[in-house]
């Protein structure tokens, strides 16, 4: 794939990676997510090729079996399932987030992904990578794995509105999620296992796949095709916590008509900025000031989320199983996946499978 070249996405026979120093381990992939960022890196608005080339190989949320280490290597055995973090440290010593293992936080921007930014990914047979940046996988959850990149990005984001919550001495009880995709389910699965009442809005029809899958979980559904924010404020009130994961900001807009005092917004979509609207931005701010409401946002995620993904997984996946298994349902092979890339499909996810 030639970022910034829309539909430049190829297949290609590369050789086989080789490790080069003592803390890499060579990777055999078994699974590999799609999600919207690679879909914008397809369409040539994202994305940035490493260094010394035009292409970039996608994949960034993968799930990988060790097949051989370098000698330092002292975490990971030989056939040990890992799945790799996406992000990679500046290494510009005046970072202190980088250097504190926390490059999710960069200050300098000059951070590189996997996949996305200045560093080939995973979407590839065997791929190499070091010690630090891998987590283990108990193989009780290795049919879910996949997912624990995009469900890093929840617990990130949670944690962060956990502490956020805590300038109060109550707890909050209502939160929305905008956006019913795979983020969107996983967000849902994630607060109704804190405890949270949940609804969930999406432009998804009532009676749709995702629709259900919502409801299985235990939390509301409403759709935008059949639902007004009238409708919404009348049957819900207001919600404490409102968590958007659809990158479409006229939905963060309308939220703030559902946010009730002291809320809390959380932003982790990648808006689109060549389109501009009218707003009068003073009367948001003293609303924000006014209500002691707070919005931010949260992108990416370190390897202690990732950790605390598993952690969460394995203490959940009794009760998550079904609904995990139904998000990884649809996999597809890699010879078909730019055919199918821009199909549309009743996939919740693509998950590519190297099995
Ligand atoms: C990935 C993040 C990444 C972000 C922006 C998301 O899809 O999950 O790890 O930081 O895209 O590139
Ligand atoms: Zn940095």
């Amino acid at each position: 794939m030639i970022p910034g070249e829309p539909n430049s996405l190829s297949l290609e026979d590369l050789a086989k990676p080789v490790i080069k120093k003592d803390n890499e381990l060579l990777i055999k992939t078994i699974e590999v997510g799609i999600d919207g960022t690679d879909l914008d890196i397809i369409k040539g608005v994202h994305g940035e090729p490493p260094p010394d080339s035009k292409k970039i190989i996608l994949g960034h949320e993968a799930l990988g079996k060790v097949l051989d280490s370098g000698a330092s290597v002292k975490k990971f055995v030989k056939g040990a399932l890992v799945v790799p973090t996406v992000r990679r440290p500046c290494n510009i010593a005046s970072c202190i987030p980088c250097r504190k293992n926390e490059s999710d936080m960069c200050i300098t921007g000059r951070y590189l992904e996997r996949g996305i930014k200045g560093l080939n990914g995973f979407l590839s047979e065997y791929f190499v990578e070091e010690e630090d940046y891998l987590v283990e996988i108990p193989s009780s959850i290795a049919d879910v794995a996949v997912l624990m990149e995009p469900l890093s990005i929840c617990i990130k984001t949670f944690t962060i509105i956990d502490k956020i919550q805590k300038r109060l001495s109550w707890e909050a009880e209502k939160t929305l999620i905008l956006g019913a995709g795979p983020l969107g389910i996983l967000f849902t699965l994630l607060m109704k296992s804190k405890g949270y009442e949940t609804v969930v809005l999406s432009r998804s029809s009532e009676q749709s796949s995702k629709a259900e899958l919502i409801r299985l979980i235990g939390a509301r559904y409403y759709s935008t095709i059949s639902t007004s924010s009238a409708d919404i404020k009348n049957s819900e009130g207001g919600f404490d916590i409102i968590i958007e994961a659809t990158g479409v900001y006229e939905m963060v807009l309308k939220s703030f008509e559902y946010l009730k005092k002291n809320g809390i917004i959380a932003l982790t979509g990648i808006y689109n900025t060549s389109h501009q609207i009218q707003l009068n931005f003073g009367k948001v701010l003293l609303d924000l000031v006014l209500d002691n409401k707070v919005v931010f946002g949260a992108v990416n995620s370190n390897i202690s989320h990732f950790r605390e993904a598993v952690s969460e997984t394995l203490k959940n996946y009794s009760r998550w199983k079904g609904i995990l298994h139904k998000i990884t349902a649809d996999k597809i092979k890699l010879v078909d996946f730019p055919e199918l890339v821009s199909k549309k499909s009743n996939f919740i996810k693509k998950i590519i499978t190297f099995k």
